[in-house]
Order: C-alpha cells, then structure tokens, then sequence
C-alpha cells in the first residue's frame, strides 16, 4: 500500500496529522485554561530561580497574559529552540526524570502556548543584548535581539484564538481570574521567599512581598488571625516527611481552595494526599468545609512518579496508602490539643484581672454593691489551707481508677482548643457593645468577645491551678447571703456542707429550709452568692466523688463568678479582663465548649461598605 508523502493512504481516511495541528492537539492537554498558561510559565520563572514574578492579564487572560521574572533569562540560542517541542534544559537522558528536581522537565509548555495563541518571549541573561522570540500560532519562530533586564518576559495574547472550540469553553473573565488567583496563590504558597504580583487594567489581584518564611507567606494569604489558627506540622514516618502547618478546625473554608500541597516542592492535585487531610480532620468538620492546610511532602524522588499527566499536578507514589497515612498522622498530630500550644499567649506571672477586680478601683456591678465585707485576713482561710483540704478530699474519695492522680491542670484540658485568638500583644480594648460583649481591635481586625464566657475562663484557670498556690482565698460576706430551698434539698445539703467548705462555702443552718453563706471563695463575693450555692450543691449530689465532681463544682463557681451579660465594665476592667483571658491555659476553650469569641476583618468591613 502507497502512502504519499503527506501521510495519506490511498482507499482510507487516515493521514498524519500535519505538525501545527499534531501540537494544538497536544497543548490540549497541557493547557485547558489561562491559568494553566499561568501556572506554567511561573513555573519556568521559578526553575529559572526568579525572586520576583509578575503576572498582568487582559480580560481575566483571554485577551491577554504577560509573565515576567528576574530569572536567569536564556542566551539567544537557548531562546530559539525553547518554543520547539521536547526541548528542555532540565534533563537529559530518561534516568534524569527519575531524580528531577526541577518543576517542568517535559519541554512542552512554551511549544503547546505558543501553537494556541500569539506568542512573544523576551529574554537577557544580563550579559550582551537580550532576544526576542515571536511564534503566532505554531507557526515558524521569528528571532530577532531586543533589549530585556536580566530575566524572561513571556506575552501570551489572544490565548485558543485559533482554536475555537476551546476557545467557547472559556468562562467569563471573573471566572478564568479566579482560577488565575487561586493558582497563583497556591504557587506563592509553596514558594513563601519569591515574591508575587498579579494584576488586571491597573487593579491589585495579588500582591505577596517575598515572606521570610512559610508561616509569614500564609499571613500574607489568608489574614493574621487564620494564620494564627494554623499549627505547626512536623512529622516524620518511613519515607515520609511532611512539614508546613494545619489550621485548627474551627477555621474552615467553603472550597479547597486554600488547601495547597507539594510533593518535594511541587504544588500538586493529589487526591491521595488530599483524602490524607480530610482524615485527619474527619469527626470535627462539618461536610463540605475545609480548613487552610499548607503542607510540603518529602521523599526520595525515585518513590514518586511526577511525569503521570502533562501538566505535572498528578503524581504517584510507589507506596500511595503510606502516602496518605503519613499525611493524615502528620496533619493530626498538629491539630491535637497540646498544653504548650507554640502560638498560645505567654502566660503572665500575675493575675492582673483578678488582683485589679479586688482591688479599691473595681467597683462591684450594680445590684451587689454592699455586700462585699473589706477582706479580713484573720477570718480568711489562707490558700494552702484550701489546698490542702481538697488534696485531702481527694486522698479520701478518689475512685480505684483515678489512683494515677492527674494533675489539676490536665483537669479541664478539652482538645482540641478551638479557635483563633487576638494577639496578646496587639490587642486594645475600643469598647463594650450591650453591656456584655468587649470589642477588641488588632491590627486589621476587630474581635467580638463575650465576656462572660471569657472571664469564667480565667475564674476557671485560677480556681483549678491550686499547683502554683494560687488558689483564691475565702472572704467573709459582709452580709451574710440566705438561700432558701425545698425542704428535701435542705436536708441533704446538711449532708454536704463539710465538703463545700472545703470549695470555700461557710453556710451554716438558718431555719428549717434555709441556709445562711457567710463566706465564699473570693472571686465569688459580690456575685451570685446563692445560685452558686445552690448549683454547687447540685453538683456534688450529682456526681460521684472524684475528679469530675471537682471539676463540675468549680466550673460552677467560676460561672457565678464571672461577670454576666449586662454588667457594665470601665475601661480598665476590660483591659484586665483582656489580659488575663489570653494569659489563660486554655483561651480559645470555653468551659463547657461555647465560643467566646469570633473575628470581623477589616476586610470584611470594606466589603460590606463596597469598598472592595
Ligand atoms: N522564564 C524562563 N526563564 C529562563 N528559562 C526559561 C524560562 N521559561 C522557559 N525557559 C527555558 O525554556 C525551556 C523550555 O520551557 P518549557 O516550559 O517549554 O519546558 P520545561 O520547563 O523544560 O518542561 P515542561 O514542559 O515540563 O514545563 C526550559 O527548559 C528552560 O530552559
Ligand atoms: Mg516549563
């Protein structure tokens, strides 16, 4: 059978495809969109070792892409054969693919964008006059010098132009900008010391200074304050090591699109290593949110296969269940609860808000005032003697079980802590809103704080560190507090009064059903005497003795003693209140696993006033 010289056959209709249109073909699959153009020639600028990359589009990349960098730049000759297929500095022979260390090896990508739209390189080395590079839809490259600093400037214009069929698969420019952004943003994640910029008819889309490091790179991305809720992750397993950090899982997001992962620097779509997140998060999310999660895995490059799909985001691991494993353990561990949680606040060597809320200048909220008896230190039972009667308590109640003795700090330890906090450092109280909430600005945002909830945190840390002697003392009422109950809770509250005492409560008898406080733990004077009692009482009969009855009694004193919803604070009690909540174990936790408090960027502000 003849075949002609362009490849028909005589009797069939199969040919050779001609070369232009074997590569519009080809660059199908290598480029579907602007931002896969995007995502290559950044690519190129970081193998090219750019410190700066610079992306400026037409109509959100269909007009128009221009990608410049301060790379290496090529010489001219270098410059010519770039645009043809399969040529490529970065490997040489089929076993180099096996160690590559570069993003792209495959010679593709300038080769497939320039068959697909109007294409012009311009390059310097730095050293000599710099060259031009113009193909128009695959054709014949024109070469000519030009003038260029250091580095590579690639114009991709009127991208599919004379592909029409892709072409009518493109979204609007809203749409084709955001998967430019979200790309682009995924890059800059993965290389926290380039800096980048991208921007469309003059307007700001990205603008990301080179980070000194990965966690300063996501502040820049995601805000401050999620930022913050990020931890560390560190771990190491067989051939894997996995770095970068987690978010906790109160801070999710609506799309994985803040989710980036590498593989040996490379930012992939691996669905292996993504199930490995979504386990590790598993029974603390709800369906469809996703926490930002930046993570690099490293392994030996001869375990991983990165030449699975053309455009390098589909990899393979020799081992992809350990793969995923390794993740999810690595992911795990950092969003466990730990009591040195590395970005929790310093706890502070004093405690302010309390010694501020005893102190001549706090002025009881309205309805108690009066009630409170100047401290009389005679009376008072000194803290050790508070701490030793409930060591005490405990030797004779604590269950078979409990033998270990966990340490009152562990007590009310609830991992995971929940959510992102102000920074100690850069909080400043602006206001209270409604009597109960204290609004707290930092830099770029404003935290809504109950503080309620907030200040029972601190009661909390304080009543349970009996370890540092800290325990608050008990004050004598200058008013003894009456509380009536019902004839059958007063006769077993007689049964308890010994072990109440021991929480600071000195009640005594005062009629048939009655009982009279005389004395209480001190951040209780002044406050809701009687219910605390009353709640206490409960909860002793409620639980069987040990750590959990402990537990529940001071959690119920610390929620008498906090300041309520509707108490008006000065501007100082805030303050205190402020400081010593951050300074606490566990700030982020309420008690009994309410918020107490949530975030409103400046961001957010400018949105809803269309600003932005
Ligand atoms: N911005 C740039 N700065 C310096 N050299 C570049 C730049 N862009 C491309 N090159 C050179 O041109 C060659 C071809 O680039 P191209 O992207 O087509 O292939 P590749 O990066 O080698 O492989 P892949 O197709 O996997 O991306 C590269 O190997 C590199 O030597
Ligand atoms: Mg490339």
């Amino acid at each position: 059978m003849g075949v002609d010289a362009k490849g028909s056959a005589s009797g069939t209709g199969v040919r050779v495809l001609d070369p232009i249109v074997a590569q519009q073909v080809a660059a199908g699959e290598v480029v579907d969109r602007p931002a896969s153009v995007v995502k290559e020639l950044v690519e190129n600028a970081l193998d090219a070792g750019a410190s700066r990359v610079e992306v400026e589009l037409g109509d959100g990349g269909a007009t128009h892409i221009l990608v410049r960098d301060d790379g290496s730049g090529m010489a001219l000759e270098d410059a010519a054969l770039s645009v043809l297929r399969h040529a490529t500095s970065k490997i040489r022979t089929a076993k180099d693919l096996e160690t590559v260390g570069t993003l792209g090896f495959r010679g593709e990508a300038l080769p497939s964008i320039a068959s697909v739209s109007s294409f012009c390189l311009t390059t310097s080395t730095g050293e000599g006059s710099g060259t031009k590079v113009v193909v128009d839809g695959g054709g014949e490259a024109e070469v000519s010098p030009a003038s260029h600093p250091k580095g590579t400037s690639i114009l991709v214009d009127r991208l599919f132009y004379n592909v029409p069929a892709r072409r009518a698969f493109l979204k609007g420019a809203r749409a084709e900008r955001a998967a430019i952004v979200e790309a682009l943003t995924h890059l800059a994640v993965a290389h926290p010391s380039v800096a980048f910029r991208l921007s469309e008819a003059g307007r700001e889309y990205l603008s990301l200074p080179a980070a000194k490091d990965l966690m300063e790179r996501l502040a820049q991305v995601h805000g401050v304050a999620k930022a913050r809720a990020m931890r560390r992750v560190e771990y190491e397993s067989g051939a894997f090591a996995v770095s970068g950090y987690a978010a906790l899982p109160s801070v999710t997001e609506g799309s994985r699109g803040s989710q980036t992962v590498s593989v040996n620097g490379r930012w992939v779509r691996a669905d292996g290593l993504t199930r490995g997140i979504d386990d590790a998060y598993r029974a603390t999310l709800p369906s469809g949110r996703y926490p930002p999660v930046a993570l690099d895995v490293r392994v030996d490059p001869r375990r991983v296969d990165v030449n699975v799909h053309p455009t390098k985001q589909i990899v393979r691991f020799s081992e992809e269940r350990a793969a995923r494993d390794a993740v999810a353990a690595a992911v795990r561990e950092a969003i466990e609860w730990r009591p040195s949680a590395p970005l929790a606040a310093p706890r502070p060597a004093e405690r302010p808000f309390t010694q501020e809320r005893f102190s001549p200048s706090w002025s009881p909220p309205a309805g108690s005032s009066g009630r409170v008896a100047e401290r009389r230190p005679d009376y008072a039972l000194q803290p050790r003697d508070l701490v030793e009667a409930r060591e005490r308590l405990h030797e004779a109640s604590r269950p078979p079980e409990d033998a270990g003795g966990r340490q009152p700090a562990e007590a009310f330890a609830e991992p995971p802590e929940r959510g992102a906090l102000p920074s100690s450092d850069e909080a400043r109280v602006i206001g209270q809103l409604a009597a109960g909430y204290i609004l707290v600005e930092e830099p770029g945002s404003l935290w809504v704080v109950d503080q309620h909830v907030a200040h029972e945190r601190v009661i909390l840390d304080r009543l349970t560190d009996a370890e540092e002697g800290f325990l608050p003392t008990t004050q004598a009422l200058l008013v003894p507090e009456v509380v009536e109950l019902s004839p059958g809770e007063a006769e077993s509250a007689a049964e308890y009064l010994e072990e109440l005492a021991v929480y600071g409560f000195e009640a005594e008898r005062f009629g048939p059903s009655s009982f009279r406080i005389t004395a209480v733990i001190s951040t209780l004077a002044g406050r809701d005497v009687a219910g605390a009692f009353k709640e206490a009482l409960a909860a002793a009969k409620g639980t069987g003795p040990g750590r959990r009855r402990e537990d529940h009694i001071l959690a119920t004193i610390a929620c008498h003693s906090a300041v309520k919803l509707g108490d008006k604070l000065s501007q100082p009690e805030m303050e205190a209140l402020v400081k010593s909540w951050l300074g606490s174990r566990l700030p982020a936790t309420c008690p009994h696993g309410r918020s107490i408090c949530y975030h409103i960027g400046v961001n957010e502000v400018a949105r809803k006033l269309d600003r932005r």
